[in-house]
């Protein structure tokens, strides 16, 4: 089916009859069996995607899609950038015949009758940036999208446009889609994704979906905002929550109230190590969330260390942490810090990852590339973690530019730059007077700007409400000015040496 050749060949009459004539054969088998029933399997699907508990604070992606091939490309933006999903569904479904649907859709846009879609539209509220893709019909916006788009208030919104097509009609899309959404505060740029003739949704595999989004995903910044939702994607396929509770000095009775109550709070990562000495409590505190059906184990990412003392018999500790955590997996394991032997820990780990005893696997305190290369050299997976002291005084970025290229994250200890500094953290005038303009409170600033700079945080507490405090941070988001007054604080200065 060439589309093009289709859309000119219309405008021209008799000639067009012939070509649509044709096309339509072509087209029957392929398309019959990709169209959805846009009725009752769409919902149930839209239903599951858009949860209140999956909510991820500032990006949705929304899309129509009539055969699938822009729900293939949109479920794979949620799933790389973290953002929501939802599917907008028209009330009654068009025909399986692609050309039949053309002639409805050309007869929509030109009386201006566009159709009526499914009333469970997403509240925007309480997101900044909406991706909004769909297929190009006849070289313009689909109809039952933009009948979404007439219905939709977008003024303050950043709106980044994608489509999927077979190869024709991108610039008027583009031009239409813009007249569409003119109360945007601002249009990014717009991807469309070409697929064959004959295609079906599942054309490309994830590889090749990423590797022609990732320049658009990349020029929108697309990745370091999925960190203003809650989770981010590891380059071990697992997602891990940007927030999280560090525990170290906890004694097992302690940690286990703080890990349940920050369970409770809507945490959902756990820092522990060997050398904390409280991998039972840690473990405790999450059966006691599970067992009260707030959370199943699979909504916990727990984080675990190898200790030095264990580093001649490392494969054998990731056993005994397990024995303690009371789990059958953990979800990171990490090498504490460097030391002789570390190498043979991080391929131990390795072994734990393909043993199905590990899920992800990094490295703590590693601050230079060299570091990074020594310890993981020769091994197979690279680390989806480095978990380093990194605070406003000390920012590694770049260590995180360069461990970029490997998909690895940056995870903070001492995001507050640690006993005996966070006040001065607190008390940094640009914190301060943030924490005025934003009405929220330094350390809600600093976990704030810690995530959206792309890292993961594990702020340390056992009063309740700290810990409550500091997950409270998924309602607002930094400017980029003030993100950059506080990446100026920098003065690469670490406290501990580890
Ligand atoms: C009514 C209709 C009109 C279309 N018009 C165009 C077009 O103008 N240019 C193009 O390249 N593809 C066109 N196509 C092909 C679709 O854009 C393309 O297959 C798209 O990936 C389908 O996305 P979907 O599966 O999400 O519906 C058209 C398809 C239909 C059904």
């Amino acid at each position: 089916m060439n589309w093009k050749k289709v859309i000119s060949i219309v405008l021209i009459g008799v000639l067009g009859l012939m070509c649509m004539a044709a096309c339509r054969a072509a087209a029957g088998t392929s398309e019959e069996s990709q169209v959805p029933d846009t009725s009752t399997a769409a919902q149930e699907n839209a239903d599951n995607e858009v949860t209140e508990d999956e909510s991820s604070g500032s990006m949705i992606v929304v899309y129509y899609s009539w055969s699938e091939n822009t729900k293939s490309i949109a479920k794979r933006i949620a799933e790389t950038t973290g953002a929501d999903i939802y599917e907008i569904r028209t009330v009654k479904a068009y025909p399986k015949d692609g050309y039949e649907t053309s002639d409805i859709a050309q007869e929509e846009r030109r009386t201006g009758n566009l159709p009526e879609i499914v009333d469970d539209l997403p509240d925007l509220k309480e997101y900044n940036t909406v991706i909004i893709g769909g297929p190009i019909w006849n070289a313009y916006v689909s109809t039952p999208l933009a009948r979404y788009l007439e219905l939709t208030d977008l003024s303050e919104k950043t709106v980044i446009p994608f489509s999927t097509s077979q190869g024709s009609g991108q610039s008027s899309y583009l031009k239409d889609f813009q007249e569409r959404v003119r109360t945007a505060e601002r249009i990014g740029e717009y991807k469309d994704i070409q697929f064959p003739a004959n295609y079906s949704s599942d054309t490309f595999s994830d590889e090749e979906i990423d590797e022609m989004l990732a320049p658009w995903i990349e020029s929108n910044s697309l990745v370091s905002k999925s960190v203003s939702g809650k989770e981010v994607l590891l380059n071990s396929g697992y997602k891990m929550p940007v927030i999280g509770l560090g525990t170290w000095t906890q004694d097992d009775k302690t940690v286990e109230m703080s890990v349940y109550e920050a369970i409770k709070d809507g945490y959902r990562l756990i820092d522990t190590a060997q050398y904390y000495g409280n991998e039972t409590g840690v473990g405790n505190g999450v059966r006691k969330a599970i067992d009260e059906g707030i959370v199943k184990r699979e909504d916990v990412f727990v984080t675990t260390k190898v200790m030095p003392g264990n580093y001649d018999r490392a494969y054998q500790s990731i056993d005994e942490s397990l024995a303690r955590l009371g789990f059958d997996y953990i979800d990171l394991m990490l090498v504490h810090q460097s030391g002789s032997g570390d190498e043979e820990v991080y391929k131990a780990l390795c072994q734990g990852v393909a043993d199905g005893k590990i899920r992800s696997i990094g490295i703590s305190n590693y601050y230079t590339a060299d570091e990074v290369e020594r310890v993981t050299d020769g091994a197979d997976i690279k680390p989806a973690v480095i978990q380093n002291e990194n605070h406003l005084y000390y920012q590694n970025t770049e260590l995180q530019e360069y461990v970029k290229q490997y998909g690895t994250v940056i995870e903070s200890w001492y995001p507050f730059g640690g006993r005996g500094h966070t006040s001065e953290s607190f008390n940094n005038e640009v914190i301060v007077e943030l924490a005025e303009k934003y009405n929220k409170t330094s350390a809600q600033i600093i976990l704030r700007w810690q995530v959206q700079a792309g890292y993961i945080a594990i702020p340390g507490s056992s009063d309740p409400n700290h810990i409550a405090e500091n997950y409270d941070i998924f309602d607002f988001e930094l400017s980029e000015e003030d993100m950059q007054c506080i990446n100026n604080l920098n003065r690469m200065e670490r406290y501990e040496i580890w």
